[in-house]
């Protein structure tokens, strides 16, 4: 079959639109960027109009570049930020701003959850327990706080869901992201009447569930108008950014990860069947994959642990950097090249923004332990980068502690093309760590399940083969594995004997 395909990533900072031909060749691509509003310490709200704005004028911008046939993209998939909670009333106007999912502002509701469900409960069912991120405490806020908007609820929709909504006028979501509502039964890829009515929801808010692959609805006459394509195109079920990321990375057998350091980290691995950690530190969600799952943990700072330490601590690599007509990160890793493994007993927390996987836990702050009066900062640049992994590598323990196969981890992100921060991955997993050739994850991944649900291809994997080609890993090298699993558990001590410390400090809000 020949044609083309369209994938959509609605991030955070940006919409990125990027049309690819069958073997994921990219053809055109367009970006918008919008704002994000902080009314208050911990709270993150944006525009769902600017998503839809955004995506319709990156879709005219394709479609209108030279050469590209419309009548020939046989479908388009959305991928986009998980977790946000948009609320539409009954004649599908959007009620108030998306919270999206970095605020931090439902801890309370996040407790009532708990309590009203039981943490195992709420765990068994959704498959992770309450988490400010997640869709349900914010609806739960909303309710306490503004309960003249929660009266006026007629749809509850994700970010990319309310973009499909613009476009095809359907009130549909898929597995992957559902799974980051807390309202869905991970096990079963179905809403949970329990969880949904337990917490004072309705069932008729929530839209129809498809797998990613599925067809979810038709481009409108009127979205076809705004954006070139054609009346009728089928828009997939597409997924949240990091399933959608794995299939364009081509995680989707057993066996295959993958991590990202963008400003935040993931580890992700593909699973045959939903495994949940009893201790729901890290998440399972639906996979886009049909019929398989995948457990994932994030870190909050992963680059930015290093941009932080790049602007408050390294005037001189920048300097130098601009002296020699190079990126700083550039020289700064030369200069972590130089510390030896260990930094000669520096560690680093990165828990400059709290901390996600695996302990959950908001007011946990960074360090620099085991400071001496013979380091420098080079070894402070190598803690940062070795502290970072450290972080992934506690998820990834728990990954293996599971039984979750891992055999090759895929690095991506800014940080995933430091070879260093690759060896360190390699040598603290144990496992080769690889480079995709395209870098387009998410818009890629969304853009092949696009391929699946137009016919193009039969299987997930199948588009994976056509379009995704890896370069040489690099190896695990079991000397330096072994240096750092002595390391790993002196870093896994820390946090718990400086937690008391992190609350004590979160106890005193003059010092903030
Ligand atoms: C995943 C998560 C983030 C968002 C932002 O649980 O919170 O990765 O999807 O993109």
């Amino acid at each position: 079959m020949d044609g083309m395909i369209l994938g959509v990533d609605i991030g955070t900072s940006a919409t990125k639109t990027v049309l690819f031909d069958l073997t994921g060749r990219i053809i055109a691509s367009a970006s918008r960027e919008y704002p994000l509003y902080q009314p208050q310490m911990g709270w993150a709200e944006q525009d769902p109009e600017d998503w839809a704005q955004a995506t319709l004028n990156t879709i005219a911008e394709v479609t209108a570049s030279a050469g590209v046939d419309r009548r020939s993209i046989l479908g388009m998939g959305l991928s986009g930020q998980m977790h946000g909670m948009v609320l539409l009333d009954k004649a599908g106007r959007v009620l108030r701003p998306a919270i999206i999912w970095c605020d931090q502002r439902t801890q309370r509701q996040c407790d009532e959850m708990t309590s009203i469900l039981g943490r195992e409960r709420l765990i068994e069912i959704t498959a992770n327990p309450a988490l400010t991120g997640f869709t349900a405490s914010k609806l739960l806020w909303v309710k306490e706080n503004q309960p003249d908007i929660f009266e006026r609820i007629d749809k509850v929709l994700l970010p990319k869901d309310y973009v499909r909504y613009v476009l095809t006028g359907e009130f549909a979501t898929e597995v992957s992201d559902a799974s980051g509502m807390q309202l869905l039964d991970v096990p079963k890829r179905q809403w949970s009447g329990e969880v949904i009515s337990a917490l004072g929801f309705s069932m008729q808010w929530m839209p129809k569930v498809y797998e990613s692959v599925e067809v979810s609805g038709q481009i409108t006459p009127e979205a076809a108008e705004k954006t070139g394509l054609w009346a009728g195109m089928p828009v997939v079920g597409g997924a949240g950014d990091n399933a959608a990321g794995a299939v364009g990375t081509g995680v989707v057998s057993p066996g295959a990860a993958f991590s990202t350091i963008g400003t935040s980290g993931v580890v992700f691995a593909h699973m045959e069947r939903p495994q949940i950690d009893p201790q729901g530190r890290i998440h399972t969600f639906c996979h886009a994959v049909p019929g398989a799952w995948h457990v994932m943990g994030v870190i909050q700072s992963a680059g930015l642990s290093l941009r932080w330490m790049r602007d408050e601590l390294c005037a001189q690599e920048r300097e130098l950097a601009k002296q020699e007509g190079l990126d700083p990160y550039e020289v700064m890793t030369r200069e972590a090249m130089q510390s030896p493994l260990g930094a000669r007993g520096l560690i680093f927390l990165p828990y400059l923004m709290g901390e996600r996987s695996p302990h959950l836990d908001p007011v946990a702050k960074g360090a620099f332990v085991g400071l001496t009066a013979v380091h420098t900062r080079r070894d402070m640049i190598r803690s940062v980068m070795e502290g970072v992994c450290h972080a992934l590598h506690d998820s990834m323990e728990i990954i293996q502690e599971m039984g979750v196969p891992v055999t090759e981890v895929r690095a991506g992100g800014g940080g995933g093309r430091s070879a260093l921060w690759r060896q360190m991955q390699a040598d603290m997993f144990g496992v080769p760590v690889k480079t995709v050739q395209a870098a387009e994850g998410p818009a890629l991944g969304v853009a092949l399940l696009a391929a699946v649900g137009a016919g193009a291809y039969d299987t997930v994997q199948q588009a994976c083969s056509a379009a995704i080609s890896l370069n040489q890993p690099l190896c695990p090298d079991p000397e330096a594995g072994a240096r750092y699993q002595r390391m790993h558990r002196i870093y896994q001590a820390l946090y718990h004997a400086l937690k008391p410390s992190f609350d004590a400090i979160a106890a005193m809000p003059e010092l903030e």
